[in-house]
């Protein structure tokens, strides 16, 4: 979504904020602009254009040390540069920038225009320039005078021609993070846009604000000043570029073996036969008395977590489902006290998912967190949590996190596991299946020039079936979204024993279906499936493992290592993301940033 970053030191801004741009990027954006003091005035360069074209059309005399930034994803008025950030108060001397919504922009649109204030721009962002250059008393003061008015989220930064040595941010439902450097501070709406000044950083919370000058900064809120402790960010710039690789999705898939092994590492207790989970602060009375497990995320976190309920539930014997974090807290949820509440998410900043665990929290729910960014909105609002230590990722496809989310419920449903009724054998088991994964996953990548052929016999397909059943239907849904996300062909997940009760109607020559067939006591059902789907001429890519007799000549088959049945959705998901990559190149499209999507859903 939009990216916000912000400096006051003693360096030219400019070059410092295009800088902070370039670094957000990757989450998504229609358009750019910068705007830096000057010594009288606030100067402003801003489009519809790439970080690249903004910084190569920078006008010449754009000097400044203190000064804002932004990239923008449209919600208020097309991508164009009079709607782009920042954007200026009539008399030119307030400059914002801002991420989220702001609900009641129509009415104060209005109210400003009945005062007779020319709008220049379709943006609801216009507004709190007009407000807070209207409003009297300190910059701080019209900013929450300003706020007051506001109805909807934001995370904004302001510059102020009659403060001149600062910057005043606010956060109210979007992420701002502040950069503590040597004599200068940063500020931005994501860490990767700080890590090349500072690894300390200080994240605000909804209804803070918060004063940078070069000498330092200052927390508040309405009514009282807050102190705030800064933490350490242990991600660097080196993490944020491609290491070779032709694209970040790629060079992601390829760094699963390690995520993993940071996932589990210090993890694995092997002379309990269980895990060590000790950010979930809570001890083996307390996760005894759990009587059900809810998990709650979006998109692909949502499909990791229906593979965790999976895992503990059969790990743990306690019921447990998952659910779109987006939809949960308009069915008014009942939240029971004996259920555990877990969030998943790779940013820590998806907006459905942080409004779910703020809604569980406000009815009394526990809930704890499996997220990837560290000390990001979610990770901090939940009663503890497992960190995925997956590393930054950058392609909006998300590839490692998801697979860390997996290895994460598995260790949860192993911990839960072991505190009923798994025994030390069954722990000793699964610590031994998960120790082999990384290994395992490096075979299937090895794989590529396999899967990059098998690719090419889908891309061109205009519509697709995967389909899997149990422990392979939430395969077979995170293969359809990967591949959609990407190749933007139409990509549908079905079970497969539900083939037959209508989809199965679609199945024939021009309708491929990868179908997720893995070697456990369901592998008779799913072979009568294939037979089926083949009888219907139906071209066929099957995702199995080593040694299974298919008993179809026509297939595609992709066989990957054989785990413990409770792990197999970990190792049956890596090739399909390598399918859908190798779809989506051949079909030349932009496999980091697909169209319409951004890297973190930060508004509803
Ligand atoms: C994954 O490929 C998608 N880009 C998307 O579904 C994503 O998983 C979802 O938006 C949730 O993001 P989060 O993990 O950062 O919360």
């Amino acid at each position: 979504m939009c990216g916000i970053v912000g400096y006051v030191g003693a360096k030219p801004a400019a070059p410092i904020l295009v800088d902070g741009l370039a670094r957000l990027e990757y989450r998504g954006y229609d358009s750019a602009g910068v705007a830096v003091l000057g010594p009288s005035e606030i100067r402003l360069h801003r489009d519809a254009v790439r970080v690249r074209d903004l910084e190569a059309t920078l006008p010449k005399r754009f000097g400044g040390k203190v000064g804002i930034g932004h990239t923008r994803w449209a919600t208020h008025g097309v991508p164009s540069q009079r709607n782009a950030h920042p954007q200026l108060s009539a008399d030119g001397r307030v400059a914002v920038v801002h991420n989220g919504i702001i609900d009641n922009a129509a009415q104060l649109r209005a109210e400003l225009e009945a005062d007779g204030v020319a709008l220049a721009s379709d943006t609801d962002t216009e507004v709190l320039a007009h407000l807070i250059a209207r409003a009297d008393g300190t910059l701080e003061d019209a900013v929450l005078a300003t706020l007051d008015r506001i109805d909807g989220t934001y995370g904004l930064a302001v510059l102020d021609r009659e403060h001149p040595d600062r910057i005043v941010v606010a956060r109210n439902g979007s992420p701002i993070i502040i950069g503590i450097g040597d004599r200068e501070m940063h500020v931005a709406s994501d860490t990767s846009a700080l890590v090349r000044y500072t690894r300390q950083v200080v994240h605000l919370d909804d209804g803070e604000l918060a004063t940078l000058r070069a000498d330092g900064y200052q927390t508040f809120t309405r009514d009282a000043r807050t102190t705030k402790t800064a933490v350490t960010v242990d991600w660097d710039t080196s993490d944020y570029g491609t290491d070779g690789h032709r694209h970040f999705m790629h060079k992601e898939i390829a760094e699963q073996p390690d995520a993993v092994r940071r996932v589990l590492k210090g993890r694995l207790d092997e002379r309990f036969q269980t895990v060590r989970l000790g950010g979930l602060e809570m001890d083996a009375r307390e996760m005894r008395e759990f009587r059900r497990v809810k998990i709650l995320g979006c998109g692909s976190a949502y499909y990791a977590g229906q593979a965790g309920a999976q895992f503990i539930e059969e790990l743990a014997r306690i019921p447990a489902d998952a659910e779109p974090a987006s939809e949960f807290r308009y069915r008014n949820p009942v939240i029971e006290k004996d259920t555990l509440y877990v969030a998943v998410s790779q940013s820590g900043e998806t907006y459905d998912t942080l409004v779910a665990v703020q809604e569980l929290k406000r009815k009394g729910g526990r809930v704890i967190g499996l997220v990837n960014a560290v000390g990001s909105s979610i990770a901090r609002e939940c009663d503890g949590g497992v960190y995925l230590h997956a590393g930054p990722e950058v392609a909006v496809a998300s590839t490692k996190a998801l697979t860390n989310m997996m290895v994460g419920f598995a260790l949860l449903g192993l911990h839960l596991g072991r505190i009923r009724d798994v025994s030390p054998a069954d722990g000793r088991r699964l610590l031994q299946a998960l120790t082999a994964l990384p290994e395992q996953i490096e075979t299937i990548l090895a794989d590529e020039e396999q899967l990059a052929a098998v690719a090419k016999t889908l891309a061109q397909a205009p519509s697709l079936f995967f389909v899997g059943r149990t422990r392979g239907f939430p395969v077979a849904r995170e293969g359809a979204q990967k591949f959609k996300e990407i190749s933007y062909r139409h990509a549908e997940a079905y079970q497969t024993s539900e083939l037959k009760h209508g989809p199965l109607a679609l199945v024939g020559p021009d309708l491929p279906t990868v179908a997720i067939v893995p070697d456990d006591e369901l592998l008779d059902r799913n072979l009568g499936a294939l037979q089926e789907i083949t009888a219907r001429s139906g071209p066929l890519v099957v995702v199995t493992h080593d040694g299974v007799d298919l008993g179809v000549t026509s297939a595609h088959v992709v066989a990957v290592p054989k785990s413990e049945p409770e792990l197999d959705p970990l190792l049956l998901t890596i090739p399909l993301q390598l399918l859908a990559y190798h779809a989506a190149l051949l079909l030349g499209h932009d496999v980091d940033k697909p169209r319409n999507l951004a890297k973190s859903v930060t508004v509803e």
